[in-house]
C-alpha cells in the first residue's frame, strides 16, 4: 500500500475545516496512519517547497504556511497519491471541480486549504521530514475486506 502526506493548511485550520477534510478521507476508505498538529518553520518550509524557491510567490507562501499551525496526516491506500490529488482538486481553488475539497470550500490560488504529496517519491520524502517513526501507526483496518478485493491489496 502507498502512503501520502496531507496538510490542512492554516486557512483550513482557521476556517474550521479540519474535521470535514479528515471525514472525506475516512469515508473514502483510506487508512489514517498518522495525525498531528504542527507549526512549520523556515528550515522545514525551505526543504518542503524547494521546487518553488524561485517563484515570485515563494515569500508569501512561506509566510502563510507559518502563520498558524497546520494539521498533518499520513494516509494509506492503493494508489493513494493519485486518488488524493483527485479528491483535493487543482491549485487554483475557484476553478477546482465541484465535489473536490478545494472546489467545494475555497476560492483562492494561495489559500487553497490543503497540501497533498505530488507523487510517491515526494510522499516518502515528506513522510520522513514530518513524521517520527513513533508517530506512524501500523494498525489493521478491519473494514479493508469490504473496501478492496483481496487480490487488489496484495
Ligand atoms: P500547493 O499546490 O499545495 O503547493 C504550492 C502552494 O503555493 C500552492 O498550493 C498554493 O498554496 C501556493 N501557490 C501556488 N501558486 C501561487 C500563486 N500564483 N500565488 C500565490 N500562491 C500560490
Amino acid at each position: 500500500m502507498e502512503r501520502s502526506v496531507i496538510l490542512v493548511k492554516p486557512d483550513g485550520v482557521q476556517r474550521g475545516l479540519i474535521g470535514e477534510i479528515i471525514r472525506r478521507f475516512e469515508r473514502k476508505g483510506l487508512r489514517l496512519a498518522g495525525l498531528k498538529m504542527i507549526s512549520l518553520d523556515d528550515a522545514l518550509l525551505d526543504e518542503w517547497y524547494a521546487h518553488h524557491k524561485d517563484k515570485p510567490f515563494f515569500g508569501k507562501l512561506k509566510a502563510y504556511m507559518k502563520s498558524y499551525p497546520v494539521v498533518a496526516m499520513l494516509l494509506e491506500g492503493l494508489d493513494v497519491v493519485v486518488t488524493i490529488r483527485k479528491m483535493i482538486g487543482i491549485t487554483k481553488a475557484r476553478e477546482a471541480e465541484p465535489g473536490t475539497i478545494r472546489g467545494d470550500f475555497a476560492m483562492s490560488q494561495q489559500y487553497n486549504l490543503i497540501h497533498a504529496s505530488e507523487n510517491a517519491e515526494i510522499a516518502k520524502r515528506e513522510e520522513e521530514l514530518l513524521f517520527d517513526k513513533r508517530e506512524i501507526f501500523e494498525w489493521k483496518k478491519l473494514d479493508y475486506d469490504h473496501i478492496y478485493l483481496e487480490d487488489e491489496r496484495l
